[in-house]
């Protein structure tokens, strides 16, 4: 996290900016699968937190992946479906899609990941 003033000069992405031609990534697809949203106010935020923390390690720990969320707060309290979330998209290996996205790196092999539910 930093202050918008850091950014001066340099180049940003949006949560819009995610997608290529209308088509969810992989986060964006786990959020859905592993029902990581209610009202989705919080939605883009932990989304650009989450991904550049899996573009930067594709094998990130739980750990990793929430010291990337740290600065997010979600009133509608779905931490427990955003880390799975997170987690799915790190079981599967996926990578951001965009046009200068890199190829997909395979993640680590992550035993721990679970089924979630309210
Ligand atoms: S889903 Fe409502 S604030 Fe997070």
């Amino acid at each position: 996290m930093q202050l918008a003033v850091g950014a001066a000069g340099r180049e940003i992405t949006t949560v819009e900016g995610l997608t290529s031609g209308g088509e969810l990534t992989p986060l964006q697809e786990a959020f859905c699968d592993k029902d990581a949203l209610m009202c989705g106010f919080c939605t883009p935020g932990f989304l650009m937190a989450l991904q550049p923390a899996l573009d930067r390690n594709p094998a990130a720990t739980d750990e990793e992946l929430l010291e990337a969320c740290s600065g997010n707060l979600c009133r509608c309290g779905t931490y427990p479906h955003i880390q799975d979330a997170a987690r799915a998209a790190r079981a599967r290996g996926e990578r951001l899609r965009g046009p200068d996205a890199a190829p997909a790196a395979p993640a680590a092999k992550q035993d721990h990941e679970t089924g979630g539910g309210r």
